[in-house]
């Protein structure tokens, strides 16, 4: 797991064309919001869509929220100017879509590089083409150089069901996999995992449901594309009020003079080890993150 505990648990797309949606932002409870460039924005309206983002981003107060932008691929049209417009907002990180290889991450790392960009500015990657799922570990890696800028890997659940045609069932049954491969190349790499989004906004509780999946498949939180999905996720990947008291036991246990040196104790009637307090110790730590954000 990444060894910083920055919460992402609701990470709200927000296309940067609708006016609408982007003055909603500052009121929303969404951990973190990628202002998007690239899908939901039709090509008409890319030139515009980065005057807004501009706009909206430039000395704006950040309201604790993480922000990220999604820029088309520097292969288009509108990368290159997408970057670089990015870059002057002082974004957190630019999300890229359609990684396919480490070379797309390692050339926008250049890119940022030429334009001075800090190394505060981190990179995160859409996962979302076959060839990125073959090349999921070469790419995850990066996550071990920091000058590669890679933070997190975003999943792009609708692009992969378009480009291989998968059936898009209720219960992801086919695509489950592909998300699984995500999580466990993201730990491989230190970088934090987010689940793609629900499409079908208005059902609440087929989202909580996937919510609920995606938490236990390990991923950090899921991108969504609806305010309606921000209480419901933050709900989901919030430490609950028994995992923390657990977690505090642990803790507690392993204190105790009786038990320092030892590796392994008995609790409650089941073997808990050191490793078994690193894990309570990250879950503290993002017990503690909440509720410094809901101060
Ligand atoms: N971010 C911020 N605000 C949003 C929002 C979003 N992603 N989606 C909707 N809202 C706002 C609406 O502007 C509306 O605001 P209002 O109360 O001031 O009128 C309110 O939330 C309710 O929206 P609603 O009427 O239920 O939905 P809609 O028909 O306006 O929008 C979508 C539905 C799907 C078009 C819209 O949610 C959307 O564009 N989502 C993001 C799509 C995207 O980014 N896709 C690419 C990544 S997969
Ligand atoms: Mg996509």
């Amino acid at each position: 797991m990444p060894s910083s505990c920055r919460l992402r648990r609701s990470v709200l797309y927000v296309p940067a064309s609708n006016e609408k949606a982007l003055a909603k932002l500052p009121h929303l409870d969404c951990d973190a919001a990628i202002i998007d460039l690239e899908d939901s924005v039709v090509p008409e309206e890319k030139d515009r869509a980065r005057e807004r983002m501009r706009a909206v981003l430039s000395g704006r107060d950040r309201e604790g929220k993480e922000i990220i932008v999604r820029i088309n691929a520097l292969s288009s049209e509108w990368g290159g100017e997408d970057l670089l417009a990015a870059r002057a907002c002082r974004p957190d990180a630019i999300l890229l879509p359609k990684v396919d290889t480490p070379r797309g991450v390692l050339d926008a790392n250049d890119a940022l590089d030429q334009a001075d960009a800090p190394a505060s500015l981190k990179l995160w990657a859409m996962i979302e083409t076959p060839k990125a799922m073959l090349n999921l570990g070469a790419i995850a890696e990066l996550g071990r150089d920091p000058s590669a800028r890679l933070e997190c890997l975003v999943a792009g659940t609708n692009d992969l069901v378009k480009e291989t045609g998968v059936l898009a069932t209720a219960d992801r049954r086919y695509i489950m996999p592909w998300l699984m491969q995500m999580v466990l190349a993201a730990r491989a790499g230190g970088l934090d995992a987010l689940d793609g989004v629900s499409n079908d906004f208005r059902d609440e509780e087929a989202f909580a449901r996937e919510c609920g999946e995606a938490r236990a498949m390990g991923f950090d939180g899921k991108t969504l594309i609806h305010p309606a999905q921000i209480g419901p996720a933050n709900a989901v990947f919030s430490p609950s009020g028994a995992e923390i008291a657990e977690a505090e036991a642990l803790r507690e246990a392993f204190a105790r003079p009786e038990n320092s040196g030892r590796g392994a104790i008995a609790l409650n009637g089941r073997m808990v080890e050191r490793l078994h307090l690193e894990q309570a110790g990250r879950l503290l730590a993002r017990a503690a993150a909440m509720k410094e954000r809901d101060r």
